[in-house]
């Protein structure tokens, strides 16, 4: 179990897994956040239709409970090899620049490497992505389903070289792989006070 505190000087808040009921408030965080035209990222074309990978859906919470951050991971392959998509990760703009985000990433990424998980691909500023370990050079075999921005494609490798040689397409992995059987409710918190 990946346990955690974080320390903010005005905000609290908790990270938690995703619940059923979160939904209707994480669509409405991420149009607000992330505009209409998050649904046309070639990143969507991999969540369609999808469930986010067993234990990998966290959000954020401010201290009355109101969601404040999501993200998710997915379930994709390249040929034969597993791995997980990111994304995307958003943040309410009245909670930016108070960790977060950072919250967020840390966690999910302790999350999936406790699960067993061999890396995670996303598609992101790697200026913002970097401090968690991302960066491009993993994933310039991997192509996306339709367009993208090359730099903008970027990998985290949880075990060692598991993106070495790594080449072709990703696609959508169904049904949902998990390496090791994840109990959703084998919950982490990060508490910030
Ligand atoms: C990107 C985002 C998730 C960051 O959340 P956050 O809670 O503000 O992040 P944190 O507090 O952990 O980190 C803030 C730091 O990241 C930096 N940062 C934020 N976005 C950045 C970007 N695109 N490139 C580089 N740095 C960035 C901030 O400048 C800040 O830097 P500082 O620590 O030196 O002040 C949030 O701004 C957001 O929801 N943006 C809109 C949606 C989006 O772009 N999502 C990512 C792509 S899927």
């Amino acid at each position: 179990m990946i346990s955690d505190l974080v320390v903010c000087d005005e905000t609290s808040f908790v990270i938690e897994q995703e619940a059923e009921q979160d939904a209707c408030a994480r669509e409405a965080l991420l149009d607000r956040v992330m505009g209409p035209g998050r649904r046309r990222k070639s990143s969507e074309r991999l969540r369609r239709g999808q469930l986010p990978t067993a234990g990998l859906a966290l959000v954020a919470r401010d201290a009355a409970g109101g969601l404040i951050g999501s993200v998710r991971l997915w379930s994709i392959l390249v040929g034969c090899k597993p791995m997980l998509l990111l994304g995307p990760l958003a943040v309410e703009v009245a909670f930016g620049r108070k960790g977060v985000g950072s919250a967020l990433m840390r966690l999910a990424i302790a999350r999936a490497t406790e699960s067993g998980h061999g890396a995670i691909i996303l598609v992101g500023d790697a200026g913002y992505y970097q401090r968690f370990g991302f960066s491009a050079a993993p994933a310039a075999g991997l192509m996306m389903p339709g367009p993208v921005e090359r730099h903008r494609l970027l990998g985290l490798e949880l075990q060692p070289d598991y993106l070495a040689g790594s080449t072709g397409l990703i696609v959508a992995a169904a049904p949902p792989y998990s390496p090791n059987d994840v109990k959703p409710d084998a919950l982490s918190l990060i508490r910030a006070a």
